[in-house]
């Protein structure tokens, strides 16, 4: 089995993964700070991740969350995009930073109001 070097921009982060490795697997692997709010089941659409350098077929799961737009853009959800060669994969920050401001909230409204049912 191959091996190949995947290269996360902004900040050239570069591993090396084995074929057929999905990009939430090297994200992971690489410890880079990127949500998969659904796991990796491919439910969720906010893994988006853009690749630069390739043109990749989209999954089934992929054109139920991606737009034409996007696809052609290179737009590809993390979890559902395998590595079959060397690639250069843009991280989505902004989505994934709305999503992450997103979950901050839902999280502290969560626990104030776990607090205002204790004290009232
Ligand atoms: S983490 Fe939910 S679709 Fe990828």
């Amino acid at each position: 089995m191959n091996n190949y070097i995947v290269t996360f921009k902004p900040e050239n982060r570069r591993i090396s993964v084995c074929e057929g490795t999905t990009l939430k697997e090297a994200i992971t692997a690489e410890g880079l700070d990127f949500d998969f709010p659904c796991g990796g089941m491919g439910t969720c659409g906010k893994c988006r991740i853009k690749i630069l350098d390739k043109n990749l077929n989209a999954t089934e799961k992929e054109l139920k969350f991606l737009e034409g737009k996007e696809l052609s853009e290179g737009i590809h959800l993390a979890c559902e995009t395998k590595v079959y060669s060397d690639i250069t994969v843009q991280l989505n920050e902004k989505k994934n930073e709305v999503y992450n401001i997103l979950q901050s909230s839902t999280e502290k409204l969560l626990l104030l109001n776990l607090l205002l049912k204790k004290f009232t």
